[in-house]
């Protein structure tokens, strides 16, 4: 029977992504967030198909997202921590995004497994920065009393490899606006959206890969951010990111990484499920002593992990 009710809660937990996914894109959790609504309320709020409304509300309601009062539904306030507030530790809400954006890639398997065709994942920027948001708050928290964070505050030179859409650059140009900022990223696409954030900025966009950087003494820190995984030749841009920093410099990379042990422990389900999307689009996750042994033979020095929750850690190491 366990079993059972185990099984069962997967298939159960496809649905829970799709209406959480469904309600923040279509705006009906935010419009909840505001104030208790009927679905009549709901539906003309966001201009949407009332039937469809209805059905995701009674399937909210279901899931027990949200609750009926008097006719009302309501939002609870732990509910809109989780679901909507990007800054909450306990922010769930882009994890659930990325999940249901990814699974319209799912289509790709057969050819995966068939003839191990991968699919680039510059189709899915949309899932991504649904998914590193709260890598950059989870990263922004665990820096806040250490020498990155002193060094942002005086004003200092960071690289960030594999910026991406930039949405994490315009973060910390929000949040240290006397430092500077240099992004690379090989994809066309991501580079197009991270130099429309950085109009007006002090910050650089350039199309580049890691592994041909020739950055020398340049920057105080770098920043990787799930960029490292996705590199053909890790070592190559860790050498690079060394040489890339000025003495003392300092080094963060933020990655998901494989257990060693506890495979089947629940806070490291997600990573090993996780592992199948990663292998649609040609990549793997690293183990912790993978990046060590990349940073030591970089020559990096002071080598530290930072569990972020959900298998996912801050490791710093300095030049
Ligand atoms: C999962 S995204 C993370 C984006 C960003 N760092 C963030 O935190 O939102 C990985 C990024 O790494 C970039 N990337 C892939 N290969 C790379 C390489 N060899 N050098 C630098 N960036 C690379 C991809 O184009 C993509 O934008």
């Amino acid at each position: 029977m366990a079993d059972f009710e185990r099984l069962w809660s997967y298939s159960v937990g496809f649905y829970g992504v799709w209406i959480v996914h469904i309600g923040r894109r279509a705006g009906l959790l935010a419009r909840l967030a505001d104030s208790p609504a009927t679905v009549d309320n709901l539906a003309a709020a966001t201009c949407l198909y009332r039937p469809a409304v209805q059905a995701w509300c009674s399937a909210a309601i279901a899931y027990k997202f949200v609750s009926k009062k008097s006719g009302k539904l309501h939002l609870a306030k732990n509910m809109k921590a989780m679901l909507l507030d990007t800054k909450n530790p306990d922010y769930l809400g882009g994890q659930f995004s990325y999940l249901a954006l990814r699974s319209l890639e799912y289509g790709a398997f057969d050819d995966l497994f068939r003839h191990g065709l991968t699919r680039d994942m510059t189709s899915t920027f949309e899932a991504i920065q649904q998914a590193t948001d709260w890598d950059h708050n989870a990263f922004l928290a665990a820096i806040k009393n250490n020498k990155i964070h002193l060094l942002l505050s005086k004003g200092c030179r960071l690289l960030d490899v594999g910026c991406g859409t930039g949405s994490f650059l315009a973060k910390l140009h929000d949040k240290y606006p006397k430092s500077v900022f240099v992004g690379i990223d090989p994809s066309n696409e991501a580079v197009r959206a991270a130099r429309q954030m950085a109009e007006h900025k002090p910050v650089k966009i350039l199309k580049q890969k890691g592994e041909v950087m020739k950055f020398s003494d340049e920057f105080d820190a770098i920043y990787l951010g799930e960029s490292l995984y996705a590199a053909q030749d890790r070592q190559r841009i860790v050498y690079n990111c060394h040489r890339a920093l000025k003495k003392d410099g300092v080094l963060a990379i933020v990655e998901g990484l494989l257990p060693e042990s506890n495979l089947q422990g629940n806070e490291n389900r997600l990573i090993m499920g996780m592992q199948l999307d990663f292998a649609l689009q040609g990549h793997n996750f690293m183990t912790a002593k993978e990046i060590r042994r990349l940073l030591r033979a970089s020559g990096f020095k002071a080598i530290q992990f930072t569990d972020l929750g959900g298998a996912l850690y801050l490791v710093t190491a300095r030049k």
